[in-house]
Parts: structure tokens; sequence; C-alpha cells
């Protein structure tokens, strides 16, 4: 069976990575958070003060930070930055609040995009993010593009803070998505949009299983080789 690259693209907080990581789990291919990588370079930034609008500061902290995935024991794919594990410090509201312009950053964006092909290079992934079906990985055999309602969407968000007793208000976390899906979708490099060969699922009344199985039966009919390739 063909070794597939799927790209879910789509807002933040639609369950794209959730969905991502159980369609990996189950097709046994690795699994790649490219949001990860762009709240760990933000992270990166924030702590060592850099300034976005130097570009001289900019190209040299890139130059000095490594983004790794490690697999920890319950199978679970965790991000360390210069060998650190930064998987739930990635996550605060903190991060989330600044992310969106450091990814808007043409330098950042290069970096990021050159490690995500070289991760996606073996084929067998499944890869996560804003951009993977209409950059990254423009010859993806399965892209798809979630949608879901704003107030579902910050629900969720919510939900997943609270796992780590992070109470944060649901206007907050509105205001956040909002401003995010504006400054994702406008800016001059790569901006969030639907590839025009991507699936889209409106997840908004459907559960996580449904989902992960609605985009494995997609995968499933793309690794069966079609006549014009067997030959
Ligand atoms: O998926 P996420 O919410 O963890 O992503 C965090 C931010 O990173 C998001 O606001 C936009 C940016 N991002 C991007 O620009 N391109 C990607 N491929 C993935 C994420």
């Amino acid at each position: 069976m063909k070794k597939l690259i799927i790209a879910i693209d789509g807002f933040s907080a639609c369950g794209k990575s959730t969905t991502a990581r159980q369609v990996a789990q189950e097709l046994n291919y690795r699994y790649i958070d490219s949001g990860a990588m762009y709240r760990a370079v933000t992270h990166y930034f924030l702590e060592h003060h850099v300034s976005i609008t130097n570009p001289k500061e900019v190209d040299k902290a890139l130059s000095e930070i490594r983004i790794t995935f490690i697999i920890n024991s319950k199978g679970e794919t965790e991000t360390f930055l210069n060998g650190i594990n930064v998987e739930w410090d990635i996550r605060s509201m903190r991060i989330s609040e600044y992310v969106s312009h450091v990814s808007a950053l043409k330098a950042v964006r290069v970096a990021m995009v050159n490690l995500q092909r070289k991760l996606g290079k073996h084929r067998g992934v499944v890869m996560d993010g804003r951009d993977i079906g209409s950059v990254v990985f423009p010859e993806a055999e399965l892209k798809v593009f979630l949608t879901a309602d704003i107030l579902v969407r910050a629900f969720r968000r919510q939900k997943e803070l609270l796992e780590h007793d992070d109470l944060i208000d649901i206007d907050t976390i509105v205001q956040n998505l909002e401003k995010r899906d504006k400054i994702d979708s406008n800016r001059l490099e790569s901006p969030l949009i639907k590839a025009a060969d991507a699936l889209s699922i409106d997840t908004t009344h459907i559960t996580i299983d449904e989902q992960v199985d609605e985009v494995i039966r997609m995968a499933v009919t793309k690794m069966i080789p079609s006549k014009k390739e067997k030959v």
C-alpha cells in the first residue's frame, strides 16, 4: 500500500491536532504538529527577548533554535526546544497571544517549512497546520480542511486548558481565536487558505471519533494505487 502524506489544515481549535494524532496512530504514521513548531519558536523569542522587528536578531535566534519531537511512554509526541520538553509551556495563553505575530515572519516560515519538509521526507506522515496542503506539501495525496463554529472551538480550547488547571474565561478565548484567525488568514506569507483540492469537514456537530473515521475512510481510498499508477 502506498504511504501517504496527509495534510490537515484549518482554523485554531477545530480539532486538527486531536484528529491528526489519532489518524496517525491508526495508520501507524508519524504525527507532526506544525503549530507546535511556531509555538516553540515563539517561546524562545519571548524567553530571549528577541525583537520581531529586528531581522538580524530573528535570524540569530533561528540559528540557535533546535526543535525535535520525541514520543513519550504513552505513545504521545512531545515537543522539545533545544533539548527541553516544552510541550505544555507552549500551550499557554501567553504564547497563544503572540504566536500569530511570530509565525507571520518570512524568516520564521522559511525555517519551519524546511524542517517540516525534512520530517515528511519519508512519507507516512500526518501533519496539521495552516499551510500544509497549500505550501508545505502541495503534492500531499490527502488534504483535509477543518472548520467549526467559533463558540464550539472556544469551549473545546477552554476544556483543554482546564485539563491543566488553567481556567480562562470563554470571552478571552473567543477574542484570541478571532484575532488569530484574522492574522493567520490575512498575513502576506502563506496565509491560511483552503487548498483547491482539499476536502472540507465541518466539525461543529460531530465527535472526534467521527472526524477520525471520516479522514481514515478518505485515506484508505488514496492508498490503493489507481489503474493508471499500476501500469
Ligand atoms: O495549531 P496551533 O493553534 O497550535 O498554531 C499556533 C499558531 O501557529 C497559529 O496561530 C498560526 C501558526 N501556524 C502557522 O502559521 N502555520 C502552521 N502550519 C501552523 C501554525
